[in-house]
């Protein structure tokens, strides 16, 4: 159940794209009938991989867009389950620029703008996917900033990566609430300084590292109350 708790001083809403604004299992689902029962399977390991590369890259210095990561760590889930077709790989690939946006997403966007508070992405994803999944959503229209790790050249957690927040936007970490459905962003992001709101979409607990969100939310449009 989600807390009932007000955050003081919010100027801002800034939300990470892949889990919490947008649907990343959107593409196998639109193709399951041709992957069967390795379905699931795909879509978790592609998730899990592709998260866990940019995590590797980061460490090892050789960073590269997330679009070059998302095809690498699909390529993996296609052959760790024992799919060898070129072409479902391609349209897999394709379907991660039209990614279906969560119902809550555009509430809480409209309902934020009403309110006068600003609202922005910041997302591991480079800016040519953040703008066809923004565009493709209309999710454009609600936000002010749409800001990639690409300009740090780092992935999240690194801390250059949420620094570019307040360097952009002209706020103090402290007047940004930070909304992820991945554990580790929302905590890094408590971490850094943000007033953090996880999502919970996956039913997760958090995770046992540094920093621990202010709010837990059931869907985005509780944003509204809280801010
Ligand atoms: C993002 C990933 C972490 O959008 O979901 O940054």
């Amino acid at each position: 159940m989600a807390q009932i708790k007000k955050l003081v001083g919010i100027k801002a809403c800034v939300f990470d794209a892949y889990g919490t604004l947008f649907d990343v299992h959107s593409p196998v689902g639109r193709v399951a009938g041709k992957l069967g029962d390795k379905a699931q399977a795909v879509s978790d390991m592609w998730r899990l991989k592709h998260l866990s590369y940019s995590w590797l890259r980061a460490l090892m210095g050789e960073y590269v867009p997330f679009w070059q990561v998302t095809g690498e760590s699909l390529d993996y889930a296609l052959a760790v389950n024992g799919i060898d077709n070129p072409e479902l790989r391609d349209e897999l690939l394709n379907l991660y620029l039209t990614l279906d946006a969560y119902g809550d997403a555009v509430v809480a966007l409209k309902g934020l703008k009403k309110m006068g508070k600003a609202t922005a992405i910041l997302s591991n994803g480079s800016p040519d996917m953040l703008e066809a999944a923004v565009n493709h959503s209309g999710l454009d229209k609600h936000l002010d900033y749409v800001l990639s790790v690409a300009e740090v050249g780092i992935y999240k957690p690194d801390a250059r990566v949420y620094q570019l927040v307040v360097d952009r936007m002209d706020v103090q970490p402290h007047e940004v609430c930070f909304v992820s459905a991945n554990t580790w962003d929302a905590q890094a992001a408590a971490n850094f300084g943000f007033q953090a709101a996880r999502i919970d979409r996956f039913g997760l607990i958090d995770e046992n590292i540094p920093g621990k969100p202010s709010l837990m939310l059931d869907s985005l449009a509780e944003l509204l109350d809280v801010v």
